[in-house]
């Protein structure tokens, strides 16, 4: 296959709303090393790329979040953390994958899956997509599915207890449910009406519509809660938690990750980790039909500042999926 020498990108020219974004010509990359090139043919827009195209970050880490990734517009301007697509070019060194192979990757932010073409290192988590797969839903598979494992393992959840997941219909919390379930949990998942039936066929044993009914009453219910959300707080979770409970702040910030633990029960925050290995347990998972990857909706690439609005509106269900090529 011929590799052309400029490609479409989607570059975030400015900290702000949607309209920052803009399809704009850029050089294709060359595989350098151990690197492999990746045709991108879909991608997700996540709640982590609009939170930094609109640098809304997490209670008090505004100033870190610039140092980190621009102080007055992103350094880096094209953004995509997930993709699933084709090999079509090899570094000199690298060796794991052959061209034309079908790949999943998560390196992670600073992946730049926003774009027709992808150079990234072999060693980061890429793994073959089951053939049983599309490529928009293997697009969807890792975001919401690793933070997902990283705060269940976190957290030591184990078969038996009950776990509240405060935004179960979003990527995190529609992978919490579902991998929460199979480690023998009880779920109770808290959700608008409107995606109460989502949310069951997940797993859920029960759903608490947020809207008409405050789960905040129930005192000493909970093993562990998930909140993805931030609707709660380590401090206000305490009378709904179990002796030894854990509250894991999954869109906390800095208080979240300074707080400590009391009574018995410990908060959890942090950054999720992308492993290889969790990428590969949930591609397992999800081609033998026993973990479904929720797609709130597919968007052109032209389009993809409607799917930057759309994970604005934080009414999305699961992923939002951008096809990058046809
Ligand atoms: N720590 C980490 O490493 C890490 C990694 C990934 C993501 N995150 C963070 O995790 C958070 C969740 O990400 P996400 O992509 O899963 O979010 P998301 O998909 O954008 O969440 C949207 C969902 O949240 C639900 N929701 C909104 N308000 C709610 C409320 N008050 N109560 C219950 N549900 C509510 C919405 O359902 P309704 O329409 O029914 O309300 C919608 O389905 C983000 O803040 C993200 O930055 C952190």
């Amino acid at each position: 296959m011929t590799i052309p020498n400029t490609m479409k990108a989607a570059i975030v020219t400015a900290y702000g709303g949607p309209e920052t974004v803009e399809i704009q010509s850029r050089p294709v990359p060359m595989p350098r090393d151990d690197e492999v090139l990746i045709k991108v043919v879909a991608t997700t827009v996540n709640s982590g790329d609009v939170r930094m195209r609109a640098l809304d970050a997490p209670r008090g880490m505004k100033t870190l979040m610039r140092l980190a990734i621009g102080f007055f517009r992103p350094r880096q301007p094209i953004f995509g953390a997930e993709l699933a697509g084709t090999i079509v070019a090899l570094g000199p060194r690298a060796s794991r994958f052959a061209i034309g192979d079908s790949v999943i990757a998560f390196p992670g932010t600073g992946l730049r899956a926003h774009a027709e073409y992808v150079a990234v290192s072999e060693r980061k988590p890429i793994v073959a997509k089951p053939p049983t797969l599309s490529f928009e839903a293997a697009a969807g598979l890792c975001f919401g599915g690793t933070t997902a494992l990283h705060f269940i393992n976190k957290a030591n959840l184990a078969a038996g207890e009950h776990v509240l997941v405060i935004g179960a219909s979003g990527a995190v919390g529609a992978a919490i449910v579902q991998l929460a379930k199979r480690r023998g949990a009880k779920v109770s998942a808290v959700s608008s009406a409107a995606n109460a039936d989502l949310v069951r066929r997940l797993g859920a044993d029960a759903v608490i519509d947020y809207v008409t009914t405050d789960y905040m009453a129930n005192f000493s219910a909970y093993d562990v809660i998930a909140d993805t959300v931030g609707a709660i707080d380590f401090q206000s979770s305490l009378s709904v938690l179990k002796p030894r409970g854990r509250y894991l702040a999954i869109s906390g910030g800095v208080a979240e990750m300074l707080a400590r633990p009391k009574d018995g029960k410990r908060p959890m925050a942090g950054m999720a980790a992308e492993r290889p290995e969790d990428v590969a347990f949930l591609a397992g998972l999800a081609a033998s039909e026993e973990y479904e990857i929720v797609i709130d909706d597919v968007f052109d690439f032209d389009d993809i500042a409607k799917a930057h609005a759309r994970v604005d509106s934080k009414r999305k269900r699961g992923s939002v999926v951008v096809r990058v090529a046809q």
